[in-house]
């Protein structure tokens, strides 16, 4: 896959979860330079393979996107760790290709007296992970005070000997303390990522993995994504559509929302109308969507992206794009965007059925709003379509849901 190179999945990834909360994600960063420098200290890794562990070390917390009040990163860390220990490791052990290191996860807060004895693969790097972070979070919290003896104490209780050791020779004269002052740390972890590689096959699963983290914010999102990817690859089929162009616009259908995670949650998760000024703040969502994918993504599957709320008579959002500036592939999104809308509910009263849904389509291809020859494939396969939709998308969702269900039942036997 050339839409994507290895890198910039790391670096969606990252500015994804960003858009969630900032804070954590550098928390995210700072903590992957130093299990970068701990790594490096030890030796007999590939870079590709450091590149990958920091990577993951990056997205420890993606749990707790989900699972706590992320405001207050160091209460969530000292107290409530078993909950976004457990989601996270779900999430990557499901929704992502790094199946056989999510474990690092759930142990990231594990004493490693308790680890110690247990056969898994990267069990010294979940170690020297849980290590890394609690340097942040002490360093960041204590700030001049911070002296490492205060996790000395732990040493072969909580933390491996290897990291206390690995961390002293990587920060001789206060190197990484150093770097983590002047953010030259960023330059280092850029330079590392040069070196990352993904197949074409993981690079389609993070892409998908991108789309799932909308659920770390409303599970609804991702039903929504979802509807809407699999109406656009029914309606590219009847249209025709080549190969090349149907991928093009499934990745675009993926990300279409991203910016989503940004908005407020009591906007998006409100029962009913939203107000004008809800209305605008909403609308914001593209632009934001456009910002972190610009110069990561190929510019056709950016460009199917960011125009899922224009209209052919320039009555859309942001750019007011018009008919003759758009393609086929934007407006079959236009299209399955707003019969998601319609079918879920989504800022209206109710959800839709069919014979309500048919005459809006019309009226909207009759002003010029929506692509006629699109609206009317829609309406001739409605049913076809729609059979498919429901039957493919209640397949994709299932691995949500089993995430979801699973860790209810963790939580529940880790309490
Ligand atoms: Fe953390
Ligand atoms: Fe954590
Ligand atoms: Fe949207």
């Amino acid at each position: 896959m050339d839409f994507i190179s290895s890198k910039n999945i790391f670096l969606l990834t990252r500015d994804t979860l960003k858009l969630i909360d900032k804070r954590l994600m550098k928390h995210g960063s700072r903590t992957g330079y130093i299990l970068y420098k701990m790594l490096k200290q030890r030796g007999g890794y590939e870079k590709f393979e450091m590149a990958e562990l920091v990577m993951l070390a990056t997205l420890h917390d993606i749990g707790a996107y989900k699972t706590d009040d992320v405001k207050t990163t160091v209460r969530f860390e000292a107290k409530h760790y078993m909950a976004h220990s457990i989601y996270g490791y779900l999430f990557l052990k499901y929704l992502s290709p790094m199946e056989e290191k999510s474990k690092i996860l759930l142990y990231h807060h594990v004493d490693y007296a308790k680890i110690k004895d247990i056969v898994y693969t990267y069990k010294e790097e979940a170690a020297f992970l849980n290590f890394a972070e609690k340097v942040d979070i002490y360093r960041v919290a204590l700030q001049d005070k911070f002296d490492i003896s205060v996790l000395g104490q732990y040493m072969g209780t909580r933390y491996s000997e290897e990291s206390f050791e690995l961390f002293r020779l990587a920060n001789q004269n206060g190197e990484i303390f150093k770097h983590l002052e002047t953010e030259e740390y960023e330059k280092e972890l850029d330079e590392l990522m040069d070196y990352i590689m993904f197949t074409n096959e993981e690079k389609k699963r993070y892409m998908e993995m991108l789309m799932y983290c909308l659920g770390l914010r409303s599970p609804k999102k991702v039903v929504d994504s979802v509807t809407s990817i699999c109406i656009c690859e029914e309606l590219a089929i009847r249209l025709f559509l080549n190969e090349k162009e149907t991928e093009k616009l499934y990745y675009g259908a993926l990300l279409h929302d991203i910016g989503m995670l940004a908005m407020p949650e009591e906007i998006v998760e409100k029962d009913g109308l939203p107000s004008l000024e809800e209305i605008q703040i909403l609308e914001t969502h593209v632009e934001l969507s456009e910002e972190i994918l610009k110069n990561r993504l190929e510019q056709d599957v950016l460009n199917i992206a960011i125009a899922h709320h224009e209209r052919l008579d320039g009555s859309g959002y942001p750019k007011k794009l018009r008919d003759m500036q758009m393609n086929t592939s934007q407006k079959i999104l236009q299209v399955a965007d707003k019969v998601t809308g319609l079918i879920n509910g989504d800022f209206y009263e109710h959800a839709y059925n069919k014979e309500q849904i048919i005459p809006i389509l019309m009226e909207e291809a009759d002003r010029k709003k929506l692509s006629s020859q699109v609206v009317d494939v829609m309406i001739l396969f409605y049913d076809e379509i729609m059979e498919k939709v429901e039957l493919e998308s209640g397949q994709i969702l299932l691995l949500h849901k089993k995430l979801e269900t699973q860790f209810e039942k963790v939580l529940k036997n880790s309490k």
